[in-house]
């Protein structure tokens, strides 16, 4: 995993380099992946980014028996929330719930608008009471940084205060946009792109990450 942080700041943006992660992003990006490979490729890549950004998680000892006698063991002390933005999250979301099946989900419809960019909020999921240590807000697609910094503030306005995003690939305007609004927020990711076209997507990138998904392109 890369940080592209200095070495007094706290390293804000990871990118993963794991061989596995960049193998399958090859596939995840081909216009030739049909979306049933590229929900498995969202699903693989998913599990793989959400593994190395839980290194932190906090533990509880416990004692296991074994089919033999009883031995030390550990589980994670940690209550998780996870803000999937749809609908392009859903597919990192379901992935992540499968590796940690008590984690919370709570859902946030976000679209960007198409002449604006801007994010309309049209769906939120939050419960009333933030009783939770970890919140990551999950979208594969981090272009303008518009939808995860609205995300983030309503965590924030809501009282999170542990947060970071996961996400599959940046534009450099979406990475600048998020941690200069919320530098306290780390960043995971496959893959930092180029830049954003005149539409606002991500080149070289992968598409609309929804439409792929979901066969709606
Ligand atoms: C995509 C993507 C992000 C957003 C990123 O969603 O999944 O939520 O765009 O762009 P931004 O960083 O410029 O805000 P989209 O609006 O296409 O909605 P969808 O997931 O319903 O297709
Ligand atoms: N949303 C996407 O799905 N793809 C992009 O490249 C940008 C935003």
């Amino acid at each position: 995993m890369s940080s592209a942080t200095t070495p007094n700041s706290p390293p804000p943006v990871y990118v993963s380099q794991h061989p596995l992660v960049l193998h399958k992003l090859a596939l995840l990006r081909s216009i030739h992946t049909e979306p049933k490979k590229f929900r498995e490729m969202v699903h693989e890549i998913s599990q793989l980014l959400f593994y190395e950004a839980t290194k932190d998680l906090k533990l509880a000892p416990l004692t296991v028996e074994t089919p033999l006698s009883s031995c030390p063991g550990y589980e994670v002390a940690e209550r998780i929330g996870l803000m999937p933005i749809l609908r392009a999250g859903l597919g990192m979301s379901e992935a992540i719930l499968g590796m940690l099946p008590v984690a919370h989900v709570w859902h946030l419809g976000l679209y960007r608008d198409h002449e604006t960019l801007k994010p309309v909020t049209y769906y939120n999921k939050l419960p009333d009471h933030p009783e939770i240590d970890l919140s990551l807000v999950i979208d594969p697609m981090l272009a303008t940084g518009g939808s995860a910094v609205a995300a983030v503030n309503i965590l924030k306005r809501w009282g999170a205060i542990r947060i970071k995003f996961l996400g599959l690939i940046a534009a450099p305007e979406g990475v600048q946009a998020l941690t200069s609004a919320h530098p306290d927020v780390p960043i995971h990711l496959a893959a930092i792109d180029n830049h954003l076209d005149e539409h606002g997507y991500i080149v070289p990138g992968l598409g609309d990450a929804g439409d792929r998904q979901f066969g709606t392109g």
